[in-house]
């Protein structure tokens, strides 16, 4: 009877480690499963530790490479994982490549998959997220969502709603669980940073690997740096790109390499602005009152807008936006979202033990 957890880039360690003790706490044998998708220390092990996640079991090791290439060494380690540990269900967790390839490696060999932050939809068919997220939904047998929303779109497409539960966002959990160990002067003076800073942090493929896209968000960036200065814990995706534009160090912007949780939540917690298009970041930044202004045309977390501090931009209107922000315009969510409150991974086990229950 044991519940296997597929992750292997970073935003899955923070969704993973409340629902991962969660189930702890009522004595559920558990295989954790590290695709090695994110391999960095910077990108991996740092949560690891700073989380208290155990050791993964299995460590595949499987690193980077095109979407196929990538994807087709996933399929093939976890096939091999999933066969020797036949687990009674698989937990995937968001988006990322590692989390369809766990659900279809699943699906194929009748292994029950539970899908943690299911229901996202950006509706946007360019993102490689909102492919990974539709075929997740597709195959998954039960589909854990953080949001009404989500709710509702797989409601409407089809979707069995037997099959869906409301639990909240673990990764708020994470936030929350952690909000002591909080402190944004430390980072600040480890940074160099002065008091007041914007911070940013850009990978979409949309943003980073289009030269000119890439180029109007750097120039945008810079504009801002001219009233406050600008932390970017510069993940490694386009960071060379990005450097070749300009974007590099100097006049009042600072590219710092990315940041452990801690020290990261840290600086925006005390941050005037992010700028950002972060998934994971849109939602921090919403129960941490920073204003956030996402550098994307769409968000599959309107959550973030309607209850909390997000708000779209593109990149020609970044600098105006931020300006405005900082001349205090920003507006602050009296409504929190539901169930964004520090027990989603209670929620999650609660409803994975049940549901292996249901399998017997
Ligand atoms: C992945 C996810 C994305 C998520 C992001 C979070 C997919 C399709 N995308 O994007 O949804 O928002 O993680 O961070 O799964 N690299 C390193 N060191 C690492 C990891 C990556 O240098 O530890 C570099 C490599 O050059 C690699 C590139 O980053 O080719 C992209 O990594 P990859 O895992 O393919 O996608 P991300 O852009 O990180
Ligand atoms: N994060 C971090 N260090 C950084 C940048 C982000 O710890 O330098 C954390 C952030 O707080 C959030 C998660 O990483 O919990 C979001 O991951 P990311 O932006 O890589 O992916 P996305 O959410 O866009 O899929």
């Amino acid at each position: 009877r044991t519940v296997a957890h597929v992750v292997g880039a970073r935003p899955n360690f923070m969704k993973m480690a409340p629902v991962f003790d969660a189930l702890a706490a009522l004595d559920q044998p558990q295989l954790l499963i590290h695709t090695g998708q994110h391999y960095d220390e910077k990108m991996s092990d740092v949560f690891f530790r700073e989380l208290g996640i155990p050791e993964p079991d299995v460590n595949l090791g499987v690193g980077s490479g095109s979407h196929a290439a990538q994807t087709a060494a996933l399929l093939t380690g976890l096939e091999a994982t999933v066969l020797e540990h036949r687990p009674a269900a698989m937990v995937v967790y968001g988006d990322v490549n590692s989390t369809i390839a766990a659900t279809l490696v699943c699906a194929k060999l009748s292994i029950p998959v539970v899908h943690v932050e299911a229901g996202l939809r950006s509706f946007d068919m360019t993102m490689p997220e909102e492919v990974n997220r539709r075929v997740t939904d597709v195959l998954a047998d039960l589909l854990l969502v953080t949001s009404p929303e989500a709710y509702a779109h797989l409601a409407n497409e089809g979707c069995d709603v037997e099959r869906i539960r409301l639990v909240g966002n673990p990764m708020i959990d994470t936030l929350l669980r952690n909000r002591d160990r909080f402190a944004p002067g430390p980072v600040r003076a480890a940074a160099g940073l002065p008091e007041r800073v914007a911070v940013s942090t850009l990978h979409r493929p949309a943003n980073v690997d289009d030269p000119v896209v890439a180029k109007q968000i750097v120039d945008a960036l810079k504009q801002v740096a001219e009233t406050i200065d600008v932390a970017i814990p510069l993940h490694p995706r386009g960071r060379q790109r990005l450097a070749d534009l300009g974007l590099v160090s100097g006049e009042g912007i600072h590219v710092i390499d990315p940041l452990g949780y801690v020290d990261f939540v840290s600086l925006v917690s005390g941050a005037d602005l992010v700028i950002t298009d972060s998934g994971g970041v849109q939602e921090e930044t919403t129960i941490l009152d920073v204003p956030c202004l996402t550098v994307r045309p769409n968000t599959e977390r309107p959550i973030t807008i309607t209850h909390g501090t997000n708000r779209l931009v593109t990149p020609e209107q970044l600098a105006d936006a931020a300006a405005a922000v900082l001349q205090g315009e920003a507006v602050f969510p009296t409504d929190r979202p539901p169930f964004w409150d520090g027990h989603a991974g209670e929620r999650c086990a609660r409803e994975i033990v049940a549901f292996l229950d249901r399998l017997r």
